[in-house]
């Protein structure tokens, strides 16, 4: 896959793409939102190569500095069903990018012929749903206490919610 947009080159991973990969990797480490907790530096290797070839994560590339400034996922579903994640490096956060790179591959999934595509976020993390409304993707579900990352500490997991998002292609009438 290759899309281009104003900003944004969104294209498979090359393995040149390491270091920009694990400069945004190490700052998911101590993430709230998400689990990265094992990612290391000495990790990055066997993970650029991983993805290089894969179907599902692609990088998004800044056009005006060369440089790989996060990854949108793609995860296949049953169903014809892809499942949407994303994530920036935290110096390139709030200024559009993750809007423009998501709208930009769930077009481009659409006009491959996929069915549906959602996301899944917790409800505390404000820039992933509002980023999920301003595409055009609708909350359908708000599971309560679904899942655990972190524990307390008497390692008792702590619980947080969950909003699932998703849009149908258009090109099917829906
Ligand atoms: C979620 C993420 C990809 C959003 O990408 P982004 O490029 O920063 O978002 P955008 O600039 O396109 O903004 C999308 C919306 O979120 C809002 N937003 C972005 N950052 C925000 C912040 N720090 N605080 C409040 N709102 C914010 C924007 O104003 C915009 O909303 P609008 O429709 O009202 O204008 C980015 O914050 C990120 O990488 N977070 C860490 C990884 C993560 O949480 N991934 C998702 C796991 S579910």
């Amino acid at each position: 896959m290759k899309i281009e947009t104003v900003d944004l080159i969104i294209r498979n991973f090359e393995l040149s793409d390491e270091t920009d990969l694990c400069e945004y990797m190490l700052q998911r480490v101590k993430a709230e939102f998400e689990g990265y907790p094992d990612f290391t530096s000495e990790k990055a290797r066997k993970e650029i190569e991983f993805r290089a070839q894969s179907d599902e994560f692609y990088a998004i590339e800044l056009k005006k500095e060369h440089k790989v400034i996060g990854n949108i996922y793609l995860g296949k579903r049953d169903f014809n069903t892809r499942e949407l994640g994303y994530v920036l490096n935290e110096n390139y956060q709030h200024k559009g990018y993750g809007s423009e790179a998501s709208k930009a591959a769930i077009e481009y999934m659409f006009k491959q012929g996929v069915h549906r595509i959602y996301a899944e976020c917790a409800p505390q993390n404000i820039p992933s749903w509002k980023l999920l409304e301003k595409i055009g993707m609708r909350r359908e579900a708000h599971f309560r206490k679904n899942v655990s990352f972190h524990q307390d500490e008497n390692k008792n997991p702590i619980y947080w919610d969950t909003y699932v998002y998703a849009i149908l292609n258009p090109e099917e009438g829906a």
